[in-house]
């Protein structure tokens, strides 16, 4: 969308440590759980787009042996993200600890997230690092849990946070606090690879608890404290209901900065947006409209119901469809009208252009101000190589037309309805490829009589 996130960028250096190594049986899926998309971009992608927004300017994955692709993806949204393999699991402070070598260059803070939580947002991120410039050495990111089961509890005094509690290791009484952890956590660089360094698997599930940096820094008198944020924001990610649950709320937030930012969703819940759709200002999209990845819509454009638009540009004052398919390379230029039941794929329309009903254009190049007829369709395929059609501006293209690329017609150019056109066709020039019409006068009537005369024999 047009309006540009939050930089929260300080002059502080921040080193993002994603923990990605998460096997994800629970996916039941060939991939990495890390890499299932939500809005078109991996939970991965997600999670380095916030931490970068959140001014991180160093980056370590921790991802699990033999996993190319999770370090490509992770390339491919940070191009120097350092990626440090943990060869076994034993525990958050474990996985941590794996990026040791990006640590011990002492970025001012250090911020640890999962991969797999992917809807924690650029404004929480901004104030889990916040007290780490007020002194703190440690935060953690706590919420008030629906149900606490399974969670560390964050027990605090006051506005310190003392420790966290592991649910496996908790008493009954620890196990009734509801505020718990998210998980995620910001440490003083200065500290963090001797905290960390400290942690030890003496407890009930034998694991090197990332959450036991709280107790250790306090014990060597630093301070720790916790930020409060709703759950949605450390929704974790381990099904594909889970995953679901992800997409609804992303899709939410994506609505709401398509409102925000001045275009009309009639039916907002009906509308699925890619992560990185553009919507201007007073676009109207009306129900059940699904966006790809790569849309850009301009200003007062309209698209109609349920029209499905991928690696597209629509121009200012467009409209599109209902039932519109615009598939990658489409660039529809201003005012121009795209009607129902029409595909346009690698195709550039110019100002104005008329595409109104049952039509394909496939690699073309069409004019300003072109009328394509009902039916027309570009044959830019004959099995092995895809072919342009080239249409100048005016042309009229009549209805039902096949044009057999590779083929040009001429600006200001008539095409005759229902012609197959091989040849080229010269401006202002009149094609017609299609058999001589021949009238005969009196034969249906002539049939009736022979035809009623014969059956009543
Ligand atoms: C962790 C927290 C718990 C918190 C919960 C929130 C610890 C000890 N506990 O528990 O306080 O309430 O998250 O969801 O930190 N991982 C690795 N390598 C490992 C282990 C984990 O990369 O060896 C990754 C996982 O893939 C996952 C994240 O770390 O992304 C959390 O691990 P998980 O096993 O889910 O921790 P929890 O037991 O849920
Ligand atoms: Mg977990």
């Amino acid at each position: 969308m047009t309006s540009s996130l939050t930089s929260h960028a300080s002059s502080r250096s921040c080193l993002a440590v994603v923990l990605a190594a998460g096997e994800g049986t629970r996916m039941k899926s060939d991939k990495p759980k890390v890499l299932h998309a939500i809005a078109n971009r991996s939970m991965l992608g997600h999670v380095l787009a916030s931490v970068t927004a959140a001014g991180a300017d160093q980056v370590a994955v921790v991802i699990g042996p033999d996993r190319d692709d999770v370090a490509k993806d992770a390339r491919r949204h940070f191009a120097d993200a350092q990626i440090f393999v943990q060869t076994e699991r034993l525990g958050t402070g474990h996985a941590v600890l794996s990026a040791k070598d990006a640590l011990a260059r002492k970025p001012d803070d250090v911020i640890v997230v999962y991969a797999d939580t992917p809807l924690v947002s650029v404004e929480t991120l901004a104030q889990l690092r916040a007290p780490l410039a007020a002194g703190a050495a440690v935060v953690s990111l706590g919420f008030e849990a629906r149900d606490p089961t399974g969670y560390g509890r964050l027990i605090l005094s006051g506005d310190q946070l003392l420790d966290i509690r592991e649910h496996k290791d908790a008493s009954e009484a620890e196990r009734q606090i509801r505020l718990c952890n998210g998980g995620l956590m910001a440490l003083r660089g200065d500290v963090a690879l001797s905290l960390l360094e400290k942690i030890d698997n003496k407890n009930a599930k034998s694991e090197f608890y990332l959450t036991d940096a709280v107790a250790i820094a306090r014990s060597l008198g630093h301070k720790a404290v916790a930020v409060t944020v709703p759950e949605e924001e450390v929704h974790g990610v381990n099904d594909r209901m889970q995953l679901a649950q992800a997409e609804a709320m992303i899709q939410q937030r994506l609505r709401e900065r398509a409102m925000a930012g001045g275009a009309t969703l009639v039916a907002p819940e009906t509308v699925f947006f890619s992560y990185d759709t553009k919507l201007g200002r007073d676009v109207v999209v009306e129900p059940n409209v699904v966006f790809g990845p790569e849309v850009t819509v301009e200003d007062g454009a309209v698209v109609h119901s349920f029209s499905h638009l991928e690696g597209t540009r629509v121009g200012a004052g467009a409209g599109i469809g209902p039932f519109a398919r615009l598939r990658p390379g489409a660039e529809i230029g201003q005012k121009a009208k795209i009607g129902n039941f029409v595909e346009i794929k690698n195709t550039q329309l110019g100002t104005g252009a008329k595409v109104s009903h049952l039509t394909y254009l496939g690699d073309a190049t069409v004019g300003a101000d072109v009328n394509i007829g009902a039916g027309a369709i570009t044959c830019n395929y004959d099995g092995f190589s895809k072919y342009r059609t080239e249409i100048g501006d005016g042309a009229f293209i009549g209805s039902n037309s096949s044009l057999v690329a590779p083929i040009r017609i001429g600006a200001g150019a008539f095409v005759g309805s229902g012609s197959v056109v091989t040849e080229n066709v010269p401006a202002d020039a009149l094609a017609l490829g299609r058999g001589r019409q021949v009238t005969k006068e009196e034969w249906a009537r002539n049939f009736r009589i022979k035809s009623q005369a014969a059956k009543s024999k």
